[in-house]
């Protein structure tokens, strides 16, 4: 699967939304997520993302961004079209520390 991780936080540019063929991303207030369990693994929202927030849960530390994507596609509804990302949503791409902030 692949999963959002944090730097989409307070960014949520959306642009993956319009190019996933099975529709299973889930929008929370401040972020995306992935649903692992339908997501079909075909990576083209990876380079669509201008924060470089979606990443392969092959990746070594995405055990933590598969339980949390889970967790909230089970309590967020589904999101299948591109909206204005937040409002600060430049200056924030790449701050440290985003999941303590908003998660925590
Ligand atoms: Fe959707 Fe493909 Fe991205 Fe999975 S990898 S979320 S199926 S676009
Ligand atoms: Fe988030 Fe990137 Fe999508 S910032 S909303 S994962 S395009």
């Amino acid at each position: 699967t692949y999963v959002v991780t944090e730097n989409c936080i307070a960014c949520k540019y959306t642009d993956c939304v319009e190019v996933c063929p099975v529709d299973c991303f889930y929008e929370g207030e401040n972020t995306l997520v992935i649903h692992p369990d339908e997501c079909i693994d075909c990576g083209v929202c990876e380079p669509e993302c201008p924060a470089d927030a979606i990443r392969p849960d092959t990746e070594p530390g995405m055990e933590q961004w598969v339980e949390f994507n889970r967790k909230y596609a089970e309590q967020w509804p589904v999101i299948v079209s591109k909206k204005d990302p937040l409002p600060d949503a430049e200056e924030r791409d790449g701050e440290e520390g985003k999941m303590e902030k908003y998660f925590s």
